[in-house]
């Protein structure tokens, strides 16, 4: 049975901050951000936008560009590692919050920045097994990359929701089962404490654990995928690749070293046509955690200026901690079409841009907002308004 993602949905916080200006208040070459991390703004979430409020507004879009009801939704799972609650999953709000069926099988998966992975493959797996019968699973990543003002992680920070709709009639990217390659290690490169808000990293560390995890998953992928290995580098046979990008510049890294792996001398040939249109979005809003890869093929798909219908694209998703997963699927005719009117760019341009002072102020008043007495709500919803008798309190 065909399974694959039908619609993306994503959704942002209505902030962001240039790099450029945050340099300058750091002191820093504002060339360290942009050329050396490779991200232009990061997505700044005010105190009324949370986990569950980004989940449900990416959700709502991707079913909007779907055109699916929500009464056709079976599996609903949030990969997540920004939780709001040590027990109540994303999900429920998300369901409440959405008005999902009560036969919706709903859950969050934690596993840093692959836990929406594990929801996708889950969810293609419940399609191709039959046990779906017909409905489609909505898999939510959404997080709040946070690592705390003057760390050398601030820069790589972002906000936002990715929402992908799968189903057995993929319009976007549809998945073979077996084009898949896992590689697992226990390592400490990134985690973030039960006590913490902030995220605690051991950034070079992380970054070859990163490589690692890739090096693993492409040799498992290697093992597992058949068809012919031509000359030149097997991975000249994809139509794009998608890092994970936790910022730009780890991209280029991970390209260098796949290419390296493949015995070719001169990855930068190759970068421009496979990598640099799934950048284009990635680079504006930052690390958005468990979305960032999903990010990353929503702009291969509305950004890259080849034909990509029928070719294959690869995915590779990593999580700290760790586990990497590197696989294909094949890009459905219309996809990029259907990807260019989803105003994805509006939504990037729509942002306000805040200067120094206001990104701090918003970042010290979310250190307590978990606690904040509820307010009234007093405009659109969703919204996180506060907290009342231990209850998070949202606005619909
Ligand atoms: N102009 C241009 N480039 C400059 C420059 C200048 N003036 N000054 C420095 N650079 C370059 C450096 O040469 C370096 O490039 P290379 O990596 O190609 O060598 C780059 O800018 C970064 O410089 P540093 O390594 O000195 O930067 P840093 O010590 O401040 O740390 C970082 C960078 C480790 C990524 C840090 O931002 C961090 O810890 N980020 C969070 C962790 C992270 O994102 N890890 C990624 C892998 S783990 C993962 O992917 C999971 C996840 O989502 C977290």
């Amino acid at each position: 049975m065909h399974a694959g993602i039908d619609a993306i949905g994503l959704a942002l916080p209505p902030l962001t901050l240039e790099l450029a200006a945050l340099a300058r208040a750091r002191n820093v070459e504002p060339s360290k951000f942009l050329e050396g991390l490779g991200t232009t703004r990061i997505s700044i979430p005010p105190v009324d936008e949370d986990t569950v409020t980004l989940a449900v507004r990416a959700a709502n879009s991707a079913l909007e560009n779907a055109g699916v009801a929500k009464s056709d939704i079976g599996l609903c799972i949030v990969g997540t590692e920004t939780a709001v609650d040590h027990s109540k999953p994303v999900a429920a709000f998300v369901h409440g919050l959405l008005g999902l069926p009560s036969g919706c099988r709903i859950y969050e998966t934690k596993h840093a920045c692959y836990g929406a992975t594990a929801g996708l493959q889950t969810a293609l797996d419940w399609i191709r097994s039959g046990s779906a019968r017909g409905k489609k699973a909505l898999i939510i990543g959404s997080d709040i990359a946070r690592y705390g003002l003057r760390t050398p992680g601030e820069p790589t920070q972002g906000a936002g929701a990715v929402a992908l709709l799968v189903s057995d009639a993929p319009r976007l990217v549809a998945f073979e089962p077996g084009k898949v390659g896992t590689f697992a290690h226990d390592v400490n490169d990134f985690w973030r404490p039960l006590y913490s808000k902030d995220a605690v990293v051991d950034g070079h560390y992380s970054v070859s654990c990163y490589l690692e995890g890739l090096e693993g998953a492409y040799r498992a992928y290697l093992e597992r995928a058949d068809g012919p290995r031509g000359e030149g580098p097997f991975s000249d046979r994809f139509g794009a690749i998608a890092y994970h990008v936790p910022y730009g510049k780890m991209a280029v890294k991970a390209h260098r070293h796949l290419r390296g792996l493949e015995g070719d001398a001169d990855p930068a040939k190759s970068f421009e046509r496979l990598v640099a249109p799934t950048l284009v979005l990635p680079r504006l809003v930052g690390n958005i955690y468990t979305g960032s890869l999903y990010l990353a093929l929503a702009s291969a798909l509305s950004e890259s200026p080849a034909d990509l219908a029928g070719r294959e694209v690869a995915l590779f998703s990593y999580g700290s901690g760790s586990c990497a997963e590197l696989f294909s699927g094949t890009v459905q005719p219309g996809a990029q079409a259907r990807a260019r009117a989803s105003g994805w760019r509006a939504l990037i341009d729509g942002q306000r841009v805040i200067d120094v002072a206001e990104y701090e102020t918003i970042m010290d008043a979310r250190e307590a907002m978990d606690t904040r007495a509820a307010h009234d709500a007093d405009g659109p919803g969703p919204r996180f308004l506060g907290v009342r008798d231990h209850r998070r309190i949202y606005s619909a």
